[in-house]
């Protein structure tokens, strides 16, 4: 474990050497967000290839890079490019840029995703805003001896996204719905049997990647904030269609200025 401290550490340390000023907020950007660099101030890029330790996606709609950006002149790094259980990274290896942006002292995380929609209220397109997970994989991030150094052994998860931010959120856009994230490790999408179940279990939403983020930025002390994308209806079962990447990625794209407005209106309130 001390490994970890000491791999974020050095990786922290080039991110460093390549930029001017160190931002104290994050985004880490899901499946088609990219498409939100394009309505921002690009400051730095960093390639994840080049940071020590730093793991990458494989996925091709993520760009695998660190940047530092303005927006509402806000500094904010954005991590554009994220990685999944489903490939084959383990959930410590992949939150470990979250264990980086710990080591820069970052105290604000905010996170985007494309989910799969089990709430029968919600539509395609949707931008919801997450108030609680359930953590469904099969691997947690925190597994194995803790290093007092990162956090706590027993974190507390009774507000792990940030009811402050929420609140910040909701004075912007009072229309705006929360709901619950459940975590399923993929890669096939579920089966309709497997929606109904997990919209039993009382979530709203479902994907593939987010909750071992979002246990270790708790176990570091951030305040997290997550906007899932509904990209496809699941539930009812009679409302389930087939679902591809590029539908998937289709919808997050018409959604990205909405979401690029939700950031400008946090990151106003916030400044
Ligand atoms: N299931 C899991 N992950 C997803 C889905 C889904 O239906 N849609 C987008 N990401």
């Amino acid at each position: 474990m001390n490994e970890i401290f000491k791999k974020a550490a050095e990786a922290a340390e080039y991110i460093q050497s390549k930029i001017d000023q160190v931002p104290s907020i994050a985004i880490s950007l899901g499946t088609g967000s990219s498409i939100l660099l394009d309505k921002v101030k690009l400051i730095d890029r960093i390639s994840y290839s080049d940071i020590p330790h730093f793991p990458h996606s494989t996925v091709a709609t993520h760009v695998n890079e660190l940047l530092v950006a303005e927006i509402e002149s806000v500094l904010i790094f954005i991590l554009a490019g994220r990685m999944h259980y489903y490939e084959g990274w383990s959930t410590k290896e992949l939150t470990f840029p979250i264990r980086v942006l710990q080591a820069l002292k970052v105290n604000r995380l905010l996170m985007s995703n494309a989910a799969g929609a089990l709430n029968p209220n919600y539509h395609a397109g949707e931008i919801i805003l997450l108030k609680d997970h359930i953590n469904l994989l099969p691997e947690h991030p925190l597994r194995g001896p803790n290093d007092e150094r990162l956090g706590l052994r027993f974190p507390d998860m009774s507000e792990a996204y940030s009811s402050n931010l929420r609140k910040l959120i909701k004075a912007e856009s009072p229309e705006i719905k929360e709901g619950i994230y459940i975590a399923y490790q993929g890669p096939s999408l579920e089966t309709p049997a497997e929606y109904k179940m997990l919209h039993t279990l009382g979530a709203d939403l479902v994907g593939m990647s987010t909750v071992p983020e979002v246990i270790v930025a708790n176990h570091a002390g951030m305040e997290v904030l997550v906007f899932s994308i509904a990209t496809n209806i699941c539930y009812p079962p009679e409302a389930i269609t087939e679902t591809t990447l590029e539908e998937v990625v289709e919808v997050v794209n018409q959604s990205a200025p909405k979401l690029v407005e939700l950031v400008e209106s946090l990151l106003r309130k916030i400044n």
